[in-house]
Parts: structure tokens; C-alpha cells; sequence
């Protein structure tokens, strides 16, 4: 990947972290988008002694899509030009409050599906006239089949899953790569209240499979690597058992 010119959305991620250290130890540029100038400063310092050749870092709130054109602006600025994009912010919400609450609904699909749906018009169109690039976005396994525990949120990925089905067809001739990231659980800030079990991964994993999918050929990156087969077993199993289960 080498000094590859980076931009990565919810860089305060723990996720999008690991990821920016391998790829700044690769002598990568980045770009930074986060909501807290403390930790995007932290991350910063942190990337420049790791190896990257530059490290920029925006705050924004990425719920504001009417930021998006000045941030990309910006990093187009700064980097010279954008030739990956990795979309990592997001937001669990509470599946019970939204089961009682529409505006928890629409707060979680903001953030995890609107806000990202902006980046991907926004980014879409530069790497579409530039006429290469890499655009990827980490969704979920929870896209895959909606379940009782977290049907909002894995509606508000599903729905980001299918514009990229769409948006990657689309620019396929356009030379722009389309990479969707599903990771399975992870033991992260998102996932702190949760007790912890054989399905959850750590951080530094999930990161070292999102550096191989973008140097390898795959479109949609399941990790690790057996959520694949796990979720093909999910979509297939009849609702009469499906809904049985407690998932
Ligand atoms: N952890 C899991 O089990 C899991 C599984 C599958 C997929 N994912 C996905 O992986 C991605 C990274 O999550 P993570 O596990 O690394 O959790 P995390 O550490 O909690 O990261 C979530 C990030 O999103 C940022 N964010 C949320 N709303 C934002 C907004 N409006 N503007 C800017 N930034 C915003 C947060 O910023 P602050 O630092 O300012 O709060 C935080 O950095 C998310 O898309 C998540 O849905 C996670």
C-alpha cells in the first residue's frame, strides 16, 4: 500500500485506529475525520512516530452533511489528491429504546446510514472524474439478517450494503474499487456493555483484515474470515426456526 494518500472518516474509531497504525507503518498520508480534537491530536502524534509520512487531522461532526463537501475539499488540499477512503464512524443506539422511540430510529439511521450515504454521493463523484480510487466503508454482519437484538442497527447497515452493491456496479468501469468491510463482533468502545464471548474479536485483528482487503481483490470482506460461512448459515435458516431463536 505504501504512501498511499488516506482519508478516513471516524478516525477516533477503535477500529479505524488500528487500521491507520499499520498503514502508517506502511509510510502512509492520512487524513483524519473525528469529533474530538483531543483524541484526533492523540492519534495524530501517535501515527506520526509509527512511520506516516504526513498526518492531517480535521473535527467534524459527520452528522452534518453539509460539511462533507468542505471536508473533502480540505483533504483533497492537503493530500493532493484522495486515493482511499475509509468511512469507519457509526453508532450502536439502544435496539430496546428504539423499539419504543422512532426518533432513536432516526437517530441511529442518521449517523450509521444518511451521514454515510452523503460521504459515498460526495466521495463517488471525485474518484469517479479522477477515474481511480478505493472507496471502502465498514458495515456488519448485522446487515445480513435482521435480529431481535439489533434489528436498527443492522437495518441502518443493510441499507448501506445495497447502495454499495449499486454504487460499485456503477463504478466499476469508472476504475473506482468498492470495498465493503463486515466485520462480526468486536471488542471495542461500541461494545463495552456487552459481555464478552468466543464471537467477539479483537480491534487489531478486524484492522489487519481491513489492510489486507484493500490490498487484495474482494469486493465484500467478511472478519474475520468465518463470518462468512457463519451468516451464509443464518440468511439460510427457515424463519419458523429463525424466529425461535434468542439472538
Ligand atoms: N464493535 C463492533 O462489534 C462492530 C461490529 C461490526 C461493525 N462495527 C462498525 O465498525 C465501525 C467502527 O466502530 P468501533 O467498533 O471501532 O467502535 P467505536 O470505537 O465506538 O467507534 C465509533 C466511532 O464513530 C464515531 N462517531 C459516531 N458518531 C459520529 C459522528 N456523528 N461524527 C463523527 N464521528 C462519529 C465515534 O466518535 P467519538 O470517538 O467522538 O465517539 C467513534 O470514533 C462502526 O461503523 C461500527 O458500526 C463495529
Amino acid at each position: 500500500m505504501g504512501a498511499e494518500k488516506t482519508l478516513i472518516f471516524g478516525a477516533t474509531s477503535a477500529i479505524a485506529q488500528q487500521t491507520a497504525r499499520l498503514l502508517a507503518a506502511r509510510g502512509a498520508e492520512l487524513f483524519l475525520v473525528g469529533r474530538s480534537a483531543d483524541k484526533l491530536g492523540a492519534i495524530a502524534a501517535d501515527l506520526k512516530v509509527r512511520g506516516a509520512a504526513q498526518v492531517f487531522a480535521r473535527t467534524a461532526d459527520l452528522d452534518r452533511a453539509s460539511e462533507h463537501d468542505a471536508i473533502l475539499d480540505e483533504a483533497a488540499r492537503r493530500l493532493g489528491r484522495i486515493e482511499r477512503v475509509l468511512i469507519a464512524h457509526g453508532v450502536l443506539g439502544e435496539q430496546s429504546a428504539a423499539e419504543r422511540d422512532f426518533t432513536q430510529v432516526e437517530r441511529i439511521f442518521h449517523t450509521n446510514c444518511a451521514s454515510t450515504l452523503s460521504l459515498l454521493t460526495r466521495v463517488a463523484q471525485r474518484m469517479s472524474e479522477q477515474g481511480s480510487g478505493t472507496i471502502a466503508v465498514i458495515t456488519s454482519v448485522a446487515a445480513d439478517r435482521g435480529r431481535p437484538s439489533n434489528y436498527v442497527y443492522g437495518a441502518s447497515k443493510a441499507a448501506v450494503s445495497v447502495f454499495l452493491q449499486g454504487l460499485r456496479a456503477r463504478l466499476h468501469r469508472r476504475g473506482v474499487r468498492v470495498l465493503e468491510l463486515k466485520p462480526g463482533p468486536v471488542d471495542t468502545p461500541m461494545t463495552a456493555h456487552m459481555e464478552k464471548s468466543w464471537a467477539f474479536s479483537r480491534p487489531e485483528v478486524i484492522a489487519a483484515g481491513i489492510v489486507r482487503a484493500f490490498d487484495g481483490r474482494r469486493d465484500v470482506v467478511y472478519l474475520p474470515w468465518f463470518w462468512r460461512w457463519i451468516m451464509w448459515g443464518i440468511r439460510a435458516m427457515p424463519d419458523r426456526i429463525f424466529n425461535r431463536l434468542t439472538l
